[in-house]
């Protein structure tokens, strides 16, 4: 080996040395932020029985959490008739829209149960990991 071919050596080992440096921290990081950004809430800070709204990370679109016996689900709170947004009545057990009345059942599908809308809010799919509801 000549002193230019040791040199050159030394230049690829080095530039493959940080192309593999700088993209450990991306990815570990990158990791992070997709951990980090689809917690939904605490699961200990939502008992049975309780709702909780959030705004999607992957949709951006306003959504509210259920968590039963059963385990947790949630929906879109965007009216399927015409875009409003609508409200969880605690005492009534339903998704009302403040816009023309339509009502949704959140334990059955967010079925509608009275109209006008026709099609269920959509479901945002959540599930518990360790100790977080997160967006799956
Ligand atoms: S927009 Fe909800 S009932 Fe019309």
């Amino acid at each position: 080996m000549n002193k230019r071919e040791g040199i050159s050596r030394r230049a690829t080992l080095r530039g493959a040395m940080l192309v593999a440096i700088s993209s450990i921290p991306t990815k570990f990081s990158k990791q992070a932020a997709d951990a980090a950004t689809t917690n939904v809430i605490k699961l200990s800070k939502l008992p049975v029985g309780g709702t909780y709204s959030f705004t999607t990370v992957k949709q951006g679109i306003p959504a509210i959490l259920f968590r039963t016996k059963a385990g947790v689900f949630a929906y879109s709170m965007i009216c399927t008739h015409q875009g409003c947004t609508v409200a969880y009545n605690k005492s009534a057990k339903k998704l009302q829209c403040p816009c023309h009345g339509a009502q949704f059942d959140p334990l059955k599908g967010a079925m509608p149960i009275k109209g006008p809308a026709e099609t269920p809010l959509a479901s945002i799919k959540v599930a518990i990991k360790g100790a977080w509801v997160v967006e799956s």
